[in-house]
């Protein structure tokens, strides 16, 4: 079967850090991107750097074209972000990467948000009301994303949060393209454990990247529930 015709179009918003990594760790996979940024030529230059599976649009075509839309701009920025393309965000899947940090000052980060919320819950608010939002490819830095993808003879895993149970079998996909074993770690209101600071964050009480057999033994026995 051409695997093409069974995937979900995805597109990439932004091309920094973790922009980049995802792309390249889905087209390694054998999957399609789209790829925007607020610089076509970038966009462009990038999509022939990774080859025939990559595309560059302009960032309203590439959300109109795809249904799986992947942010990969900074917290802050989303919110203006959601607002500026509700019109073509209407009824898609739209991946929330972001964490909610800024430098502190002292060389490392610090939550720019209350304790006890997540990214997820702050961003849902602005997002069209027949979007549907899911947390996912934000627990790993950008060098770990790309140094364990497709990890060999034991996958490592990447968690994400939802709530719609439609949406769970197009991340899983999406997931496993990039090289990683999905987890469902539950709905969004689990999301702040996969966001930094969380329990099963890299950044957070996890500390490393884990294969699926200990990744589940971690969600079963949460060390912090964020609290
Ligand atoms: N870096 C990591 O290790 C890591 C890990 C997990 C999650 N994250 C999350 O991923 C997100 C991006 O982080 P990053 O490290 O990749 O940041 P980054 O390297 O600074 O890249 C952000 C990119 O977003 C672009 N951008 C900003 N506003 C935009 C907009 N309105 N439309 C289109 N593009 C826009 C910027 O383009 P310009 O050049 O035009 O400004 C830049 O290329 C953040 O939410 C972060 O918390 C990062």
């Amino acid at each position: 079967m051409n695997q093409s015709a069974t995937q979900s179009k995805v597109a990439i918003i932004g091309l920094g850090h973790i922009g980049k990594a995802i792309a390249g760790n889905l087209i390694k996979g054998g999957h399609l991107v789209i790829l925007a940024s607020r610089d076509l030529e970038a966009s462009k230059a990038l999509a022939k750097e990774l080859g025939p599976l990559a595309t560059a649009k302009e960032t309203r075509e590439a959300i109109r074209e795809a249904e799986l839309i992947i942010p990969c701009i900074s917290f802050s920025a989303l919110n203006d972000f959601f607002k500026t393309n509700s019109a073509e965000l209407q009824g898609k899947i739209i991946v929330d990467v972001s964490n909610p940090i800024a430098p502190d000052g002292k060389g490392g980060f610090k939550k720019i948000i209350a304790e006890n919320e997540s990214a997820t819950s702050v961003l849902h608010e602005g997002i069209p009301k027949s979007a549907k939002l899911v947390k996912a490819f934000g627990t790993l830095g950008a060098a770990a994303l790309i140094s364990d993808a497709f990890a060999q003879p034991e996958r490592k895993v990447l968690f994400y949060a939802s709530d719609n149970t439609n949406s769970n079998s197009k991340i899983e996909h999406l997931i496993l393209s990039s090289g990683f074993d999905p987890l469902h770690v539950g709905g969004l209101d689990s999301a702040i454990r996969i966001e930094v600071f969380g329990d099963l964050h890299q950044f957070g009480a996890l500390g490393k990247t884990v294969t699926l057999t200990e990744a589940k033994s971690k969600l079963i026995n949460p060390s912090f529930a964020g609290q």
